[in-house]
């Protein structure tokens, strides 16, 4: 389908900034903490979802059933730990083409969100220094609904007051692509052919953008 892209949205964790590596530690500290192994394999299945459904899966991969008070004094540790590392990250960490291409957007008059699950982004988008290449940035502080649901995207749309069929979204993951398609939004898929199949079209980084007029 041809549209008229108007805005465009980004996740952030694995399409302008790689932090999966540093929540890949934060977990891996954790689950050794706990006498269990986590390996870069176990890793992939957290990307894209919820810090709570991240350390289900990890508790899952080590066999362990733990009370709610217990996983959230967990998932607090791991969070500390993890912000201990972002806070080091530094603009060099941006991803090949991404802050340019978000320039080249915004001069050609494309409003910019950020549409992230994490509710570390706003502490990332300034140590990176980008905070101002986003009209709008919606990050787990706002919404209570993980992808596939499409309440990020949407609330996105909606403060930047553009309707949900001229935004596109860029994402990494393939809930957020679902969650794109349920918000009636183009997708562009960003990484993996085989599971962001379903996106309108797959580049490998948004470097890949820098040259075409897209
Ligand atoms: C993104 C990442 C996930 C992470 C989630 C929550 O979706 O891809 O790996 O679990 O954000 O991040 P947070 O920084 O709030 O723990
Ligand atoms: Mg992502």
């Amino acid at each position: 389908m041809i549209r008229e892209m108007r805005a465009a949205i980004f996740d952030l964790d694995g399409v302008i900034v790689d932090t999966a590596k540093y929540h890949y530690l934060a977990w891996k500290r954790l689950a050794n903490e706990l006498g269990f192994d986590f390996t870069e394999t176990d890793n992939e299945r957290l990307k894209g979802v919820s810090r709570v459904r991240s350390l289900e899966i990890l508790l899952e991969i080590g066999g362990l059933t733990l009370d709610d008070a217990t996983k959230s004094q967990l998932a607090a540790r791991k969070n500390d730990w993890y912000v201990e590392y972002i806070s080091n990250m530094v603009a060099s960490e941006i991803l090949p083409g991404a802050a340019e291409y978000l320039q080249k957007l915004r001069s050609r008059g494309i409003k910019t969100a950020l549409g992230s699950a994490s509710k570390n982004a706003p502490l990332i988008l300034e140590r990176l220094g980008i905070s101002s290449l986003f009209d709008v940035v919606v990050d787990g502080n706002k919404v209570s609904k993980a992808k596939p649901d499409p309440e990020v995207f949407l609330r996105a749309a909606e403060e930047l007051n553009i309707p949900p069929a001229e935004c596109i979204v860029f994402e990494d993951a393939e809930a957020g692509i679902e969650a794109a398609q349920h918000a009636g939004m183009g997708a562009v898929g960003i990484g993996n052919p085989v599971t962001l199949r379903e996106s309108d079209i797959i580049i490998p980084g948004l470097y890949a953008l820098i040259v075409v007029s897209i």
